[in-house]
């Protein structure tokens, strides 16, 4: 699905940027047997010099390489001499600073420019590492070929491009060769070079592009040595045959991330008997692995994580007693976890989480004394927790998160756990019940309670708990006033959700930090109780969300001179009673992305500087009693998707800026009193809108055509204006509703999109927004016919052409409208026989033909037997049979396609009973509607915490959503 998508590319983007954090090698290398010196032997001369040489070409920011100057060379930083002869033997500029420490990306320890030749003049250098550098897009240079000595070459994270030099291949003594993670695409077209480097015992190409060298293993396998070979995301999609395998020494192997197109595990590994560490997480691979296992193995680390694996997998592993790190998340395992699983007693860390698991846990997991890590969430585990589970006095991370598990939680159970660090119990049916004067023997880092029942009290535990980062007990049953030692807890933690509880007083003070450095940190506190003004927005901080309270006064001003650390990306203050005017100050946040004032209290102008936030992709304001006219202002926000100014006073015309709005996906400008022509620029312009609604507004004149060119249109919505002319024939050109096929869908899964008051008012979430089709054109004054053509739409799930003034014939291929839930096309003039086809419409679920001037049988079968209700054919009077009272055998039948005389049923002013009708009537529609609408939670689980939270996020909508519709 889109979101999973959205979650796990982003969480392997981060994956990428934290990787390349430099992590001391396992390769040992490092320590130094050799006769490395950093002293006061005397250097040579000439190796100075190209030392010199060497630093000129360098950027060096930092001046990492300030102790380069003297004659004492073998001092200097990141130099290693002969402790006799004096000559380099290392060169170490490893950065060994985080890479991506501050918020603009930018490596400020890096080492960065070019590499100077000079540099083969160190004849004798053995160990050579630039590792974690930012070298940006220079090649790899061939000159290292000639550094004919080298033992130990690492390039990676360096961000060095293009194709790798075959000259490497020259360097024979070479032991260990790293040109893993280099950031930019580099890449080799044959690995033929490889063969040259007949020492070599670690080769780590993670990365690298080998997309052209698929059977770069070949030459790889010609590497007898080899004891470490590293091959992840190297885009090695065939996984090649090797009849004999040389390289039987390898410990380590990592293959992961290369989606092989070959279901199978490949069998040479089974020739890999010294086989410690194994690689293979999100190949697509399915096919047994068992082979693998059934002999005695020497694996002891095992990452299959985002296969195909099944339950015999699982069983099978169960044999391979030295391991102490199994990840089998995100495979397809089912049934119950094997008690087998007890006989892996050297696991430490063990996950089977994202699978289809069902039946408890087994207590048999509890017998594993060095587990440190145990994550089983995402899958259908029920029961209860074993009780000697809670006897894993090393247990450092428990996820259970997102099963069925139940129990109550005592202190009892916490006893032992003095090493848990991470605790995630979200999502399950287990409540929490210690005392509030309970001390915990543990200091968590995250805390993930959410969905459990922790209240009604604040837990008073929490303020024991000094380092925590992550808390996260949204919908956690608290009925309770927020504490103020919290307040001061809070201001350390990076995430926060209380969201969805019963939290009383005043909304938490956000004090000043100092702004020295910018944070990502995120407050979200909506749906509970909060009520009183707030005296200040927080000014460090990320993501701010207080929707769903009961605030109220002014949205706080900035104090004269008060800083903004521009930082926030997302303010969401929505339905709450905010009074007043929008503060311009708002405008400071100059990277917003996401602005949420809607359903408040507020009024006065749109202010214009809103057109500053460049940034900004979600605009909504609806709902609130803002007046004027539309900034043309707006048309700056180049990047906006989502604008919603509905329900607001909004008067005047469209500004013709906003045909910039280019990447505008949902449009929505409903309930205002705004009085233009619908422009030609909306279809023209905003050729990515895929919710367009003006309900309810004074729009005249025709239905511009050109709206047929906004070929992503899924929601269509013109009702209550004062349209005139005829429906466009070339509705069939918005393949949206024609196909449903959909390009790339940006849509910020948490958003919501309001359509169609009938009774009720409806939301759509935006996932969901990929599977709605409707058209609304009810309560204008359209004539003509209805064109054949919106007979195409066969995506089409609502159609409302109610109370125009359309004439003509039902069109016959009504039946082709196969999706169709909610058909509306009564208060008109149509006439002549309903076509039979509607029975044909097997999801029909809410029709209304009532007040035409239609005629003979009405058409029974299938779906339309279920509705029953005369009202809905009611003021036609030429109609008969089924439900209507009248029999159609006592009943003139109509002459042939024509109308009958008797449709003079109605009188146009009695309309009350009508509405109190249709309200009903649309909701059980849409109840349909949203009935398919509910997805499957099948994401991976995320490594990310804020990625996972994101992700909850959108699950917790959902379920919501879906509670409120059952
Ligand atoms: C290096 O310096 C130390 C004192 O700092 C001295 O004892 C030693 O003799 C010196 N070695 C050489 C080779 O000059
Ligand atoms: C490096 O060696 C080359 C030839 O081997 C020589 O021409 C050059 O002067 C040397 N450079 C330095 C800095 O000694
Ligand atoms: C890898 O290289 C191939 C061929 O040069 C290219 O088509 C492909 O896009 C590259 N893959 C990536 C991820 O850059
Ligand atoms: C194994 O390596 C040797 C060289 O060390 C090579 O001659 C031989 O072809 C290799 N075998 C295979 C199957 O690649």
């Amino acid at each position: 699905m889109e979101h999973l998508l959205l979650c796990t590319s982003s969480s392997l983007l981060l994956l990428f940027l934290f990787s390349s954090v430099p992590i001391t090698s396992q390769f040992p290398f490092g320590s130094s047997k050799q006769a490395y010196h950093h002293s006061n032997v005397t250097c040579i001369e000439s190796e100075r010099y190209a030392l010199l040489l060497f630093k000129h070409e360098l950027k060096d920011e930092s001046n990492r390489l300030s102790s380069w100057i003297g004659e004492a060379c073998c001092s200097w930083e990141g130099v290693g001499c002969h402790k006799i002869t004096g000559s380099i033997l290392k060169l170490d500029l490893r950065n060994t600073v985080p890479l991506y420490s501050d918020e603009d990306y930018h490596c400020t320890n890096c080492l960065g420019g070019q590499l100077t030749p000079s540099l083969v003049n160190l004849t004798n250098l053995r160990y050579l590492d630039l590792s974690s550098n930012s070298f940006s897009g220079i090649q790899v240079p061939a000159f290292l070929g000639l550094l004919k000595n080298l033992r130990y070459l690492n390039l990676s994270s360096a961000g060095f491009d293009g194709e790798i030099p075959h000259h490497l291949g020259n360097l024979s003594h070479l032991r260990y060769l790293d040109l893993g993670d280099s950031g930019f695409s580099l890449s080799t077209k044959d690995l033929g070079w490889v063969v040259g480097l007949s020492s070599l015992e670690g080769l780590v190409l993670s990365m690298v592009n080998l997309t052209t060298a698929q059977d770069g293993l070949r030459s790889i396998n010609m590497l007898p040595s080899l004891t470490t070979l590293e091959l992840d995301s190297c885009d090695l999609f065939i996984h090649p045959h090797l009849s004999q395998v040389n390289f039987t020494s390898l410990a380590f192997l990592d293959l992961g991330e290369n989606n092989f197109n070959n279901y199978t595990v490949p069998p040479w590994l089974r020739n890999l008997t010294g086989l410690h560490d194994l690689r293979l997480g999100q190949n697509n691979l399915s096919d047994p692995i068992h082979a693998l296992f059934d002999q005695k193995t020497s694996l002891v680390h095992l990452d299959l994580s985002s296969n195909r694996f099944d339950a015999s997998t699982l069983k099978s592993l169960c044999k391979a007693r030295d391991l102490t790190y199994l990840d089998l998340s995100d495979n397809n395992v089912q049934g119950s976890i094997p008690s087998e699983i007890g006989q892996l007693v050297n696991l430490t860390y063990l996950d089977l989480s994202s699978n289809d698991l069902q039946g408890s846990i087994p207590s048999e997991i509890g017998q594993l004394p060095k587990l440190t890590n145990l994550v089983l969430a995402f899958n259908k585990l029920n029961g209860t927790i074993p009780t000697n589970l809670w006897q894993l006095t090393k247990l450092q991370a428990l996820d259970v998160g997102y099963n069925s598990l139940t129990g109550v939680l005592s202190e009892d159970h916490f006893a032992k756990l003095r090493e848990l660090k991470s605790l995630r119990l979200t999502g399950n049916s287990l409540a929490l019940n210690v005392s509030s004067s309970w001390v915990p023997p543990f200091q968590l880092h995250e805390i993930r309670m959410g969905f459990i029942i922790v209240g009604p009290r604040f837990p008073a535990w929490l303020r024991t708990q000094k380092e925590v980062e992550e808390l996260d007990m949204r919908n956690a049953s608290i009925s309770d006033a927020i504490p103020s030692w919290f307040r001061v807890l809070c201001r350390n933690i990076t995430s926060v959700d209380l969201s969805s509880n019963s939290l009383t007083g005043n909304p938490l003070e956000f004090k000043q930090h100092r702004p020295s450095r910018y944070r990502s940190r995120r407050i979200f506190l909506s749906s509970n109780k909060f009520d009183g003004s707030l005296k200040s927005l927080p000014l460090d901080i990320s993501d701010l969300d207080l929707s769903h309270n009961f605030l109220t006064g002014h949205i706080p001003q900035l104090e004269v001179g008060q800083t903004v650390v521009p930082g926030m990306r997302s303010l969401l203050l929505n339905d709450n009673r905010f009074t007043g005017t929008i503060p311009k100050n708002l405008c400071k946040w100059e990277y917003l992305y996401i602005l949420d004032l809607s359903n408040n209290l507020l009024s006065g102008r749109v202010p214009l500087c809103l057109g500053n936030l460049r940034d900004l992709r979600i605009l909504n304001l609806a709902n609130n009693s803002l007046s004027s006219q539309i900034p043309s202002s707006l048309g700056n926000l180049r990047r906006l998707s989502k604008l919603h100014l509905n329900g607001n006073k909004l008067v005047g015309k469209l500004p013709t800026s906003m045909q910039h709005l280019r990447y505008l996906q949902a449009l929505d400008l409903g309930d205002n009193g705004l009085k233009d022509i619908i422009p030609a620029w909306i279809g023209e312009r905003l050729s990515n809108l895929r919710f367009l609604r003006f309900q309810s507004n004074n729009f005249h004149g025709p239905i511009s055509h050109t709206l047929c060119q906004l070929s992503f249109l899924r929601v269509l919505n013109l009702a209550h204006n004062n349209l005139s002319g005829f429906i466009p024939h070339c509705f069939n050109n918005i393949t949206a509703m024609v196909s449903g096929l959909d390009g790339d869908y940006g849509i910020d899964p948490q958003e919501s999109l309001q359509d169609i008051k009938g009774g009720r008012e409806v939301e759509y979430y935006a996932l969901n927004l990929l599977l709605v089709n409707s058209v609304s054109l009810s309560a204008n004054n359209l004539v003509g016919e209805i064109p054949d053509e919106i007979m195409e739409l066969v995506q089409l799930q609502v159609l409302n052409l109610s109370q125009n003034h359309l004439t003509g014939r039902i069109p016959k291929k009504i039946g082709n409208l196969k999706q169709i839930e909610t058909l509306d096309l009564s208060m008109n003039e149509l006439f002549g026989a309903i076509p039979e086809s509607l029975s044909d419409l097997y999801s029909l679920n809410s029709l209304n033909l009532s007040y035409n001037k239609l005629s003979g049988p009405i058409p029974s079968g299938n779906q339309l037997q279920t509705l029953t209700d005369p009202s809905i054919y009611e003021g036609n009077s030429g109609l008969c049979g089924k439900p209507l009272p009248n029999n159609c055998s006592e009943h003139k039948l109509p002459t042939k396609n024509g109308p009958t005389d008797e449709d003079e049923g109605h009188s146009e002013s009695d309309w009350s009973w009508f509405y109190a009708g249709i309200g009903p009537g649309f909701a059980a529609g849409l109840l349909g509607v949203l009935g398919i609408l509910l997805f499957k939670k099948s994401w991976r689980y995320a490594y990310f915490k804020f990625i996972e939270s994101a992700c909850d996020k959108i699950w917790v909508k959902t379920t919501r959503l879906r509670r409120n519709f059952r």
